[in-house]
């Protein structure tokens, strides 16, 4: 007998469960989340001393506080790194063969210092900030995230950019001891490894892209992107690529991941769009990490004041 295994990027949990068993579970997700209301609430410093990882060193940015994030535990087991798991509670339990100290990130190509940094340094000296975020999965679920990093444009300044640099590439460190599924390439229907992810050179430098190294107030845990992760807020989540090992900065178009997988259904861009339909769901709306309902998407995810203008004269049905 044959068996097929779907690809991760057949998948979306809406299509794959029958709706009413979908509902009914996330029904029960609800009322277990009220049961135990603690886990919905505001974090409260009492709270987050419970949580692993080491304390940060952080400024809160008002700015960017206005949200309810989602909780701990929600931001925590479902979660998307296919060098682990294509499950969604697969990460959190078996993330733990990655080593996330000592760890380097290289950074190379149109830069006037090529150089490579320490995390601890970074974790030591950049001026680290708490941002509240909005995160929109292209799977059509979303949350709110505490993120603590830095403007990755502080990195990319400090490597100077020379005239010819356009896009900025991404790299997930590759070492199947920590991660396993990376070296069963194709034999367990997964993606090619390792993860890349690029942004054009504006969208780089754009205040809002960041560098995360934590959040909750702790180093970042394993299964959500250890010991660095990019976060792009106006994205589909698959942007903001996990365990950034190398940077490489380019004169031409960078590579990505999914967009390689299926060019058809993952755009170079993937910025959030309720009006562009993914070829098999519509990206209209969305279903918050734990909510009954669903709410309404909004276009670059609610950030298009400060990101619009990058696309300016761009046809976004086109170049989704
Ligand atoms: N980065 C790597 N290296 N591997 C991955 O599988 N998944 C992406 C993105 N970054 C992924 C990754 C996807 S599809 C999403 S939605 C987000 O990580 C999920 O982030 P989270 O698990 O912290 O919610």
């Amino acid at each position: 007998m044959k068996i097929l295994r779907a690809k991760p990027w057949d998948m979306n949990e809406n299509l794959v469960t029958d709706e009413k068993i979908y509902n009914d579970r996330r029904l029960l997700m609800k009322i277990g989340a009220i049961a135990g209301a603690g886990a919905m609430m505001p974090l409260s410093l009492e709270a987050a001393k419970n949580y692993p990882g080491k304390a940060l060193n952080f400024k809160k940015n008002s700015g960017f506080s206005g949200l309810e994030a989602s909780s701990y535990d929600q931001i925590t087991t479902y979660n998307n790194f296919y060098e682990f798991s294509l499950s969604k509670d697969g990460p959190s339990k078996l993330a733990h063969t990655l080593e996330p100290e000592p760890w380097t990130i290289e950074i190379t190509g149109e830069v006037e210092k090529p150089m490579v940094i320490d995390v601890a340094k970074i974790l030591a000296e950049y001026p680290l900030e708490e941002r509240t975020y909005r995160f929109r999965c292209v799977e059509g679920w979303s949350m709110v995230v505490p993120w603590i990093g830095f403007e990755l444009s502080y990195l990319l300044k400090k490597v100077g950019l020379t005239s010819k640099s356009k896009f900025v590439q991404f790299q997930t460190k590759y070492d199947p001891k920590m991660f396993p599924e990376q070296d069963k390439e194709g034999f367990f229907g997964n993606i090619p490894f390792p993860y890349v992810e690029g942004l054009r050179i504006d969208e780089a430098m754009n205040p809002l892209t960041l560098l995360s190294l934590g959040l909750y107030g702790k180093t970042l845990p394993k299964q959500n992107g250890a010991p660095i992760r990019l976060v792009v807020p106006w994205k589909y989540g698959f942007k903001s690529i996990k365990s950034i090992t190398k940077i490489h900065v380019s004169s031409g178009m960078t590579r990505s991941t999914w967009n390689e997988v299926n060019p058809k259904e993952y755009g170079f861009y993937s910025n959030v769009n309720p009006n562009v339909s993914h070829p098999r769901w519509s990206q209209a709306k969305e279903r918050p990490l734990g909510a009954f309902f669903k709410k309404k998407t909004e276009i670059f995810n609610g950030y298009g004041e400060e990101v619009a203008s990058l696309y300016k004269g761009m046809d976004l049905q086109v170049n989704f």
